[in-house]
Order: C-alpha cells, then structure tokens, then sequence
C-alpha cells in the first residue's frame, strides 16, 4: 500500500478543531497518509507576516494535494482574500461541490443529489478593482464616458471588473461536462446572466454552447441565474450538474448547502490541471471557534473527494458511509443539525468524530 503526501492546512476559527477530528477519521480509514501540518491565515500572519507563505504554496505544488480548513478574511481591511490567493496561484480552475442529502437530515429537499462546478479564477474575483476617489478612477470614468456618453456613471464610483475570457469558460465547462461523464450524471445547465452581460456572461453562454456539442451523450440546457435560484428551489430534481461563472457559483453553492441541511454538511474540491486543494463550503465560523461546536462533516467529506482522488476508492465508501451512519443515527450530531439549536443532547465536534470512526471501524471489519 503507497503512503499519500497530503498538505493539511490548519485554519482559523473552528480551522484547527475541524482539521484535527478529520485527520484522524481519515487514518481511522487505514489509508497511509504522510500529513505536512502547516498554518494559513490568521496564525501564520502573525507568526510571520504573511497569511499565505510563499512555503506552503510551494509544498502545496510539490505534494500536488492539500486538505484546507477555512481561512478567515477581515471585511474591508487587512489581507487580501487567502482563498481567493490560493485558488489563482495555483490555477484550481474548478471548485466542485456536491450537495446531496443524507438520510436524518432535516431539510424539504430530500434525496437531492446536484453537483456545482463554480469557475475559480475569473469573473469579479479577479481582483481587478478601482477605489473611488483615487486619480486612476477618475481617469478610467473619463475613458469610459468618452466612450459610453450614456453610460450611468456617477464620479464618485468604486469599480470592479468582470473579465470572463473564452479560456477559462471552456475549460470549466468541459471540466463540468467530463465530470459529468465520469460520475454518470445525465445533464448539465450553464448558469448566466446572458440577457444583461451580454459580452461577459453572454460569451460563457456561447462558449457553454460550443463545448456541448462535443458532448452528445450529455444533455445540455442553460438559465438565467435569477431563475434558476426559483427553480431550484421548487423543481431542485430537474437538475444534476450545474456549471457557473464565479460570482454566481459561489452564491448558488451555498443555497444549494442551505438545501441540504446547512453549511455544516457541504464538502468541496478545488482543482487544477496538476493540483487539488479540498475544502468545506462554509467559512471559519469565528461565533462558535473553540467552542467544540461545529459540525466537522463538510471537511470529513470533503477528504471523501480527497480519497476518491487519490484513487482509495474503498476507503471513501467506508467513510462517506460513517458519516451517513451518524447522520441517520442522529444520536450524535452537534447542535446544528438538531431542531432545536439548544438541545442538550446535541454533542461537540470531537465526539461527532469519535462516533463516525466507530462507524469507519465497523464498515472495514464488515469488508475484511
Ligand atoms: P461561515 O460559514 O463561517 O459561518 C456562517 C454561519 O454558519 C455561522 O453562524 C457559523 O457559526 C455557521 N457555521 C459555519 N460552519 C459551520 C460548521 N462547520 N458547524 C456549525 N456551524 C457552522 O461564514 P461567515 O461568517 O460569512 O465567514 C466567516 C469567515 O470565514 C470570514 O472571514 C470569511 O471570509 C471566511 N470564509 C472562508 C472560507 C474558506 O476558507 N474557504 C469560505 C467562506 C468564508
């Protein structure tokens, strides 16, 4: 059996007790795992400077997979975004979320089973912005009324900019439509705001277009992403994968997260052509840190896609297979997924842990 090399990065907020409960419930899996523990964000900032060192950037490329607890970002100030970093530095085009409801879950939307393909690099979080007030906005509103005599540009503008560029559309659609064809999944919908971006989402939908046609044995429809958060919300079966530009991806992942039970549950994986970093939906939860509260499911089964990635197949049955033990048990759950977020009965993240490797234990003696 081959020993995997796996960046675990440590996080902020409930980070550090999410990561810590999921490495052992994937050891308890028996997979050989050599983790490189390693801290983004806040901790590493304060310890060297920077929040995402340029050294476990670099350990990340060479290792080629990371498990990331979520990484907290001030509002308006401080640094930059570290997701937002990592996932261009490392080109993890894709960010692929499952969102499909387990059995004990309490939700109206079950037996749902869509998967989310966001496009990770483009769109409005390029990072292409313009402070008001600054001399460089003042020229760019000068082009641009030159240019647009009509255009509704008031002087005291801030603006950001939403390049989406024929590349990056096709190969995220492809990427959606090929895991389309891995996962046997029946149908994939392009999500745009085409009728008003006509030259940004406009040309993800024409590009959307084009890639379907390779695809024939792949059903192909598209929506306008205002519509599309309705259907979903009252016809959520009709679909299967969907495919969206950022901004749209990442909205619609969590009302998709919100349908299966909360935040809590939805896992991730953000890929590129050579590297793969996994990682929950949900952010780092700064209300409940430290508290043994939160819900450490959506990083234990995004190390499910992990192991799925890294080809150990029986080992993310057995755990994915836990992890839907323990919901529908129900016995032990942490408070949110209880009616009542004070009920008493609900437990904390370590002893959430605890019960899905006594799960993992009884699905492998089962198999042995
Ligand atoms: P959040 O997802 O951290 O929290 C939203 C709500 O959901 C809170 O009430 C929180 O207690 C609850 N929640 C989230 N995860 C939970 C879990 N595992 N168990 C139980 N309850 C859970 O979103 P918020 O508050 O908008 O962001 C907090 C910080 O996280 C921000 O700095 C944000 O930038 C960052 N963030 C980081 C992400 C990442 O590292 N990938 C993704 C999203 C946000």
């Amino acid at each position: 059996m081959s020993t995997h090399q796996v960046v675990l990065i440590r996080g902020d907020g409930i980070g550090p007790e999410i990561a810590e409960v999921t490495q052992k419930v994937v050891d308890a899996t028996g997979v050989r795992v050599e983790w490189d523990v390693v801290d983004a964000g806040e901790s590493a900032m304060e310890r060297t400077g920077e929040p995402m060192p340029a050294e476990v950037i670099d350990k990340i490329r060479a290792r080629k997979v990371a498990l990331k607890a979520p990484i907290t970002t001030p509002v308006g100030t401080g640094f930059r975004s570290v997701n937002v970093a990592l996932r261009q530095e490392l080109d993890l085009y894709s960010c692929v979320r499952p969102c499909k409801t387990y059995a004990g879950i309490k939700t109206p939307f079950k037996d749902l089973d869509l998967v989310v393909v966001r496009e990770n690099t483009e769109d409005l979080y390029a990072g292409i912005e313009f402070e008001r007030g600054t001399g460089e906005i003042s020229e760019l509103i000068d082009w641009i009324r030159k240019r647009r005599p009509d255009a509704k540009l008031e002087a005291e503008s801030g603006i950001s900019i939403k390049p989406i560029s024929v590349s990056g559309t096709d190969r995220i659609v492809r990427f959606a439509f090929e895991y389309a064809r891995k996962h046997h999944r029946r149908k994939v919908t392009a999500v745009h705001k085409a009728n008003i971006m006509k030259f940004s989402d406009g040309l993800f939908l024409d590009v959307a277009h084009d890639v379907a046609k390779e695809y024939k044995d792949i059903e192909f429809s598209h929506r306008i992403v205002d519509n599309m958060c309705m259907q979903l919300v009252q016809y959520p079966w009709q679909y299967d994968v969907l495919v969206l530009p950022n901004l749209y991806g990442d909205i619609i992942s969590d009302l998709a997260a919100g349908m299966i039970g909360g935040l809590g549950l939805a896992p991730g994986a953000n890929v590129g052509t050579d590297v793969a970093v996994f990682e929950a939906t949900h952010g780092s939860a700064p209300d409940i840190a430290g508290m043994d509260r939160a819900n450490p499911v959506g990083l234990i089964l995004s190390a499910v896609l992990m192991l799925r990635h890294l080809g150990e197949r029986e080992a993310a049955t057995w755990l994915e297979g836990a992890v839907a033990n323990v919901l529908h048990d129900g016995t032990h759950v942490t408070a949110d997924l209880k009616e009542d977020p004070h009920d008493p009965t609900a437990v904390g993240t370590v002893e959430m842990g605890d019960a899905i490797i006594e799960k993992v234990h009884a699905h492998r003696a089962h198999d042995a």
